[in-house]
């Protein structure tokens, strides 16, 4: 049921769900930068199966916006946090407001980011500094509270999300593929630390995503063309993000660790060169 025509807090239509609608009863997720896009509906398909979501990011209004609409689509509870990833201090007290008010937290999807285009040539040095600072330093900040203040004990999930710049030399994106390799990296390792304390933590990586700001920015007029180059020939949706999140946030993945999921539609495998020939 579509209420809204800000795309960022757009609810999925008609849902259909494809695992049981009590996967995550009485679980408690945090998002980061949950209140638009595709962080917005991996914490609309959480709560669609019995979670309780706390979304963080910078900007109150959207935060509360993004609550109100969440809670109204899904009957579940929505807390926010403001904090800006990038601040060790706000991260931490956040978090302690999130166990204050819950007294737990199951799931973490790291998936707050910042981007642009911009060629090596160009990137002042705070620019490059600004987006590690928010995608590696940030998904590594609000890891270590959380671990610190809620899972070192009682064990969890991580979802970091990713992507697949830095499968290839992505022009334009020295800065969000450096950061994206950074997390991919920071998976593993932590998957092979933390494994013994019960938590699992995996990657995904999407491809284009439709109806995000990340295709706003990076895709612009050339949107169109992208789906020519898409094995499957279509942009994912924020749904099948979505979908993918729960698989795994929830047991159905208990064996996967430290594995990256690509979500891309065969997007960065395909040579189009090559492609266009058969
Ligand atoms: C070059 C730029 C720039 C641009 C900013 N900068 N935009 N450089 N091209 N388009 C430079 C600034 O000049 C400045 O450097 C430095 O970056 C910091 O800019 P600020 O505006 O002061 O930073 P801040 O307010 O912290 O904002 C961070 C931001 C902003 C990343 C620049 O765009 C933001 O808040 N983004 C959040 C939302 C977002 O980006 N969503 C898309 C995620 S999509 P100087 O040297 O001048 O001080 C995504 C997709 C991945 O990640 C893969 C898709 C396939
Ligand atoms: P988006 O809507 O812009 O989401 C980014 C979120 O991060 C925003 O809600 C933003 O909120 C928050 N954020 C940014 N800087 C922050 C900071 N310093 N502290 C706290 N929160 C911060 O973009 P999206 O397209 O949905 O992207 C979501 C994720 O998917 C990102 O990790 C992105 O790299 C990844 N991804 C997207 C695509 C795609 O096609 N869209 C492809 C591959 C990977 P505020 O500005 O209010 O703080």
């Amino acid at each position: 049921m579509a209420t809204d025509t800000d795309p960022d807090t757009q609810l999925i239509e008609n849902y259909q769900p494809f695992f049981r609608e009590d996967l995550l009863k009485d679980k408690v997720a945090l998002i980061t930068g949950g209140a638009t896009g595709i962080g917005f509906t991996i914490a609309e398909v959480f709560m669609r199966h019995g979670c309780d979501t706390i979304i963080a990011s910078r900007k109150i209004e959207k935060l509360q916006k993004a609550a109100k609409a969440l809670e109204a689509g899904t009957g579940r509870k929505c807390l926010t946090v403001v904090m800006d990833v990038r601040k060790p201090q706000e991260v931490i007290q956040g978090v302690e407001k999130m166990m204050s008010e819950f007294g737990k937290i199951d799931i973490l999807v790291n998936n707050a980011a910042g981007n642009f285009l911009c060629p090596a040539s160009s990137l002042s040095f705070n620019a490059f500094k600004t987006v590690i600072e928010i995608d590696t330093m940030g998904t590594f900040n609000v890891t270590k509270a959380v671990y610190d203040k809620a899972m070192q004990e009682k064990g969890g999930v991580i979802i970091n999300i990713s992507a697949t710049l830095h499968y290839k030399g992505t022009a334009l994106q020295t800065h969000a593929a450096s950061a994206k390799a950074a997390i991919d990296a920071m998976t593993k390792v932590m998957a092979v630390e933390w494994g013994p304390q019960g938590i699992r933590i995996n990657c995904i990586a999407p491809g284009p995503i439709d109806n995000t700001e990340g295709v706003r920015r990076l895709a612009g007029p050339l949107k169109d063309k992208v789906n020519g180059v898409i094995p499957l020939r279509r942009m994912g949706s924020r749904e099948e993000i979505g979908n993918c999140a729960l698989y795994l946030a929830s047991g159905a993945s208990s064996y996967v660790t430290g594995s990256v999921i690509v979500t891309d539609g065969g997007h960065w495998l395909n040579d189009p060169r090559a492609s266009s020939k058969l």
